[in-house]
């Protein structure tokens, strides 16, 4: 269903060709509006204060993308795109221990999907203008930042302070991801 609507938007990019280029306006709008409703929702997962500082933990961000407001709009794409698959499937996990909304999840699982497509169907645009940054090691080193999560998580059975400290996490990340949507500029 989503590639069919990814595959449709690409043939009518195609069809209407160079007149249509990108609409970063658009992309950055769409892309804030979702990602505040995504911050809404992980809002509403809070389900009573717990008190899980001996769950504290220090995940290591890479430092290069630590500074956003530096990344080309092409760069900030790649990195979104992997933040949100990676918070994707951190989501998907079993979250049974923590007690939320399966619906609010849902919905999260689903406005996350909403942005990987709409990035890729921009991303597909750059690649065809022969402008793509090609993987670089910053994708790597987030890819180890994310396996940290995934390993604490299993370290402690999907506890549920482990899911709290993990949902303040990735709250922040999404903090981060605004400043990233910034970048989409013409
Ligand atoms: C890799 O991408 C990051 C941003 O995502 C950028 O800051 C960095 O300069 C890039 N590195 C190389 C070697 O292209
Ligand atoms: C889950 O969240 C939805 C949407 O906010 C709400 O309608 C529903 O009542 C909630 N379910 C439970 C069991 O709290
Ligand atoms: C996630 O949030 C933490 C805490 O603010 C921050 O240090 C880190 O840079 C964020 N990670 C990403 C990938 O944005």
């Amino acid at each position: 269903m989503t590639n069919r609507c990814t595959l449709q938007l690409t043939v009518l990019l195609c069809l209407t060709g160079a007149a249509l280029s990108m609409n970063y306006g658009t992309l950055r709008f769409q892309q804030s509006s979702s990602n505040s409703a995504c911050q809404k929702l992980l809002w509403q997962l809070i389900t009573s204060p717990q008190h899980c500082l001996d769950d504290r933990m220090d995940f290591q961000i890479p430092r290069e993308v630590e500074q956003p407001q530096q990344v080309r709009k092409e760069e900030a794409m790649v990195v979104m795109h992997e933040m949100l698959q990676q918070i994707f499937s951190i989501f998907r996990r079993g979250f049974s221990n923590a007690g939320w909304n399966e619906t609010i999840v849902e919905n999260l699982l689903e406005e996350l999907d909403g942005q990987m497509d709409r990035l890729e169907t921009a991303l597909e645009e750059i690649t065809k203008e022969g402008k793509f940054p090609w993987e670089n090691r910053t994708v790597l080193r987030l890819k180890t930042y994310y396996l940290g999560i995934f390993q604490y998580l299993k370290g402690k059975s999907y506890s549920r302070c482990a899911w709290t400290v993990v949902q303040a996490e990735i709250l922040r990340n999404f903090s981060f991801l605004n400043r990233l949507i910034g970048a989409l500029q013409d």
